[in-house]
C-alpha cells in the first residue's frame, strides 16, 4: 500500500553530475573519480584496514576540494522551490553544496565529506568543515576518528526515510546521476504512477521506467524545470 501522494512535495534525488558545474569531478564520466583511483583502495572498510593513511589522504583531498567549491544554478534554484513546495533533497553527493545553495532539507545517503564519526561508536559524529582527519585523530572514547562516508560493502544512511518520501511526492526529479549503485538506484521506483517523473542528464545509459529525460546540464535544466513549477 503506497503512501497518499502529496502534490506539494517535491523530490530531487541528485548524483555527483549536479556538482560537476561546480568544478567537482564525478565518478565514472571521463576523466572521473573511479579512472583516477581504485575503489577497492580508497573507498571500502578493506581499504581503511590496510592503509588508512591513504583513505584518509583520499578524502582530506575531495574535502578540500568539496569546500573552495560554490553552489551552482541547480542548487540555488532547488532552494528557491522551497518558496512554493516542501522539497526534500536526497543526495547520494557528500558535498555540501546543497546545504550551502540554500536548501533546508538535505538527506545524504552515502554521508558528508564535512563530518567525521568515531570508529568505535557511529553514533559519535564530529563537524570538521574543511579541516582534514588525521592519524591521532580521536573520539571522546579515545578512538580513531574516520571520514563519515558511506564505502562499498556499508549500508546507506536513511534510506527507509528517503524511500517514504519518493513514496508520497507529487513531484520526483532526478538530477546527475548514472544510477548505477544501489540501493539508492533503487530509490525511484518507490515513484508513484500518478507523480510527475523527470530526469535531468546530458547521457543517460538507459531512461528509468516513466522517467521524462531532459537532455543536457543540470544548470541548463533545473533553473528552467523549477521556474516552470513555481508558475503552475
Ligand atoms: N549535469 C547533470 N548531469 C551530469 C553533468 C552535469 N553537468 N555532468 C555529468 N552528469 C551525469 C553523468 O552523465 C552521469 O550520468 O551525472 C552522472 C554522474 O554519474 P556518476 O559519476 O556515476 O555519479 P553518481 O551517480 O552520483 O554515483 C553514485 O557511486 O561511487 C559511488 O558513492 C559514489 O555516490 C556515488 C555513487
Amino acid at each position: 500500500m503506497s503512501d497518499p501522494i502529496d502534490h506539494n512535495k517535491v523530490v530531487v534525488l541528485t548524483g555527483a553530475g549536479i556538482s560537476a558545474e561546480s568544478g567537482l569531478p564525478t565518478f565514472r564520466d571521463m576523466g572521473g573519480l573511479w579512472e583516477q583511483y581504485e575503489i577497492t583502495e580508497v573507498a571500502s572498510p578493506q581499504a581503511w584496514e590496510a592503509n588508512p593513511q591513504l583513505v584518509l589522504d583520499f578524502y582530506n583531498e575531495r574535502r578540500t576540494k568539496a569546500v573552495a567549491a560554490l553552489p551552482n544554478a541547480a542548487h540555488q534554484a532547488l532552494a528557491e522551490l522551497e518558496s512554493r513546495y516542501e522539497v526534500v533533497v536526497i543526495t547520494q553527493n557528500v558535498d555540501d553544496l546543497h546545504e550551502r545553495g540554500g536548501s533546508t532539507n538535505v538527506i545524504h545517503v552515502h554521508g558528508e565529506l564535512v563530518k567525521a564519526r568515531s570508529t568505535a561508536d557511529a553514533s559519535l559524529l564530529y563537524e570538521m568543515g574543511g579541516k582534514e582527519i588525521q592519524l591521532g585523530d580521536l573520539c571522546e572514547q579515545g578512538a580513531q576518528l574516520r571520514p563519515h562516508i558511506v564505502w562499498f560493502g556499508e549500508a546507506i544512511h536513511n534510506f527507509d526515510v528517503a524511500a517514504r518520501h519518493v513514496s508520497s511526492a507529487g513531484k520526483v526529479l532526478v538530477v546527475g546521476t548514472s544510477l548505477s549503485v544501489y540501493p539508492a538506484a533503487g530509490l525511484l521506483t518507490k515513484a508513484q504512477a500518478s507523480a510527475e517523473k523527470l530526469i535531468v542528464s546530458p547521457d543517460l545509459e538507459s531512461e528509468p521506467v516513466a522517467f521524462h529525460w531532459i537532455k543536457g546540464t543540470a544548470v541548463e535544466h533545473v533553473p528552467q524545470i523549477v521556474n516552470r513549477w513555481l508558475e503552475e
